[in-house]
């Protein structure tokens, strides 16, 4: 039995304050302080501590008891001499008060900060764009054709909403890359862009949810390579997971980059020797790659002059992998369980 001498205090303080009546005070009496009640039940059981916790939870103890005896003998002595209802709140005004419970930012909320504060000291600039958008946005820009098969990974949710002739059908924004194209038709160029955002699509499971939050880095200026790109990853996961985790790049395919690669990173609950989560020592976080041409010819700029790289990944996703947080199942994040958020 674990002994919270404080929590007991205020159980008890609460249900006195809630008894009115005789009956109701007696029934407090037996439960809290009685022959076989909750303070002669904790005397009890610190019988097996070493002699110095003994005395010292023994105090702890005695003094709760003596004061819930005191409160106690008060509130009868009130309850038989009541005349006026105003006399009940006057005791009560003498009991401690209740303290207010302190919350703190959802697990999501404080993993978008630490994220955005990682970027920003490499002078990225924190954006957001429409949560529902564009067909054209969030897929045509980005070089995939409609009717392109490769949208099929995306499982999209189509806003029932007329199309528009050239922007096509609107869509819960199914990733933040529908960003990249708004962004070079809106900044100036070199572009630095951090846009984390919410999306949406047709997909529920242990490791997807229907809204989730992605963040996307997208950067373009003369002479970018591949090498800018690694090194952003390296900062980005040395400061998120750990100056120990290693990462590797693995040829991949997306329409909108050239090359494409997904990024790996050595598991966080085995350290990268394999285990039953992770298999081989490697957990996918995300994609990456260099801007395909036709993305940059969209956003109005020269892929003979200018380069980029970009990358999208889960919040989530990237939450889930950091070692020491064992969160198997992506859908207690969004179930807002108390006993669960209040852990983080
Ligand atoms: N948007 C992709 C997705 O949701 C992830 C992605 C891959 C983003 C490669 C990128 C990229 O910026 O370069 O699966």
């Amino acid at each position: 039995m674990k002994l919270d001498i404080d929590k007991l205090r205020a159980e008890a303080e609460k249900e006195l304050r809630d008894a009115g009546v005789h009956e109701k005070l007696s029934a407090w009496y037996s439960k809290f302080l009685g022959k076989k009640g909750i303070v002669r039940n904790f005397l009890a059981s610190i019988s097996d501590l070493s002699p110095e916790e003994k005395k010292e939870m023994g105090k702890k103890i005695n003094l709760l008891k003596s004061d819930l005896e005191k409160l106690y003998s008060d509130a009868f002595s009130l309850v038989s001499s009541i005349k006026k209802d105003s006399q009940i709140t006057e005791f009560y005004k003498t009991l401690p008060g209740k303290r207010p419970e302190v919350g703190h930012l959802h697990l999501i909320t404080q993993a978008i900060r630490e994220i955005d504060a990682v970027f920003a000291r490499l002078g990225f600039v924190r954006v957001r764009y429409p949560e529902v958008d564009w067909d054209y946005f969030a897929f045509e820009a980005l070089n995939m054709p409609k009717a392109h098969p490769a949208r099929d990974e995306w499982e999209t949710f189509f806003v029932d909403l007329p199309e528009d002739p050239k922007m096509g059908k609107v869509v819960v924004t199914p990733h933040t890359s529908s960003g990249q194209v708004r962004e070079m038709l809106k900044a100036e160029l070199p572009i630095r862009m951090l846009n984390i955002s919410r999306c949406g699509r047709r997909q529920i499971d242990l490791n997807h949810v229907p809204t989730f939050y992605q963040f996307e880095g997208l950067v373009i200026d003369r002479g970018i390579s591949i090498s800018h790109l690694k090194g952003v990853l390296e900062y980005l996961i040395h400061n998120f997971f750990g100056k120990d985790t290693k990462f590797r790049l693995r040829p991949y395919d997306f329409r909108f980059t050239e090359p494409s690669f997904e990024v790996d990173v050595t598991c966080g609950l085995c350290g990268g020797k394999g285990c039953r989560f992770c298999k081989g020592g490697w957990v996918e976080l995300g994609g990456a790659g260099m801007v395909h041409p036709n993305v940059l010819k969209a956003g109005g700029i020269d892929p003979e002059v200018y380069s980029g790289f970009a990358f999208g990944w889960g919040v989530e996703r990237v939450l889930m992998m950091r070692s020491g947080i064992k969160i198997d199942d992506i859908r207690l994040l969004f179930e807002n369980n108390m006993k669960f958020l209040e852990q983080f």
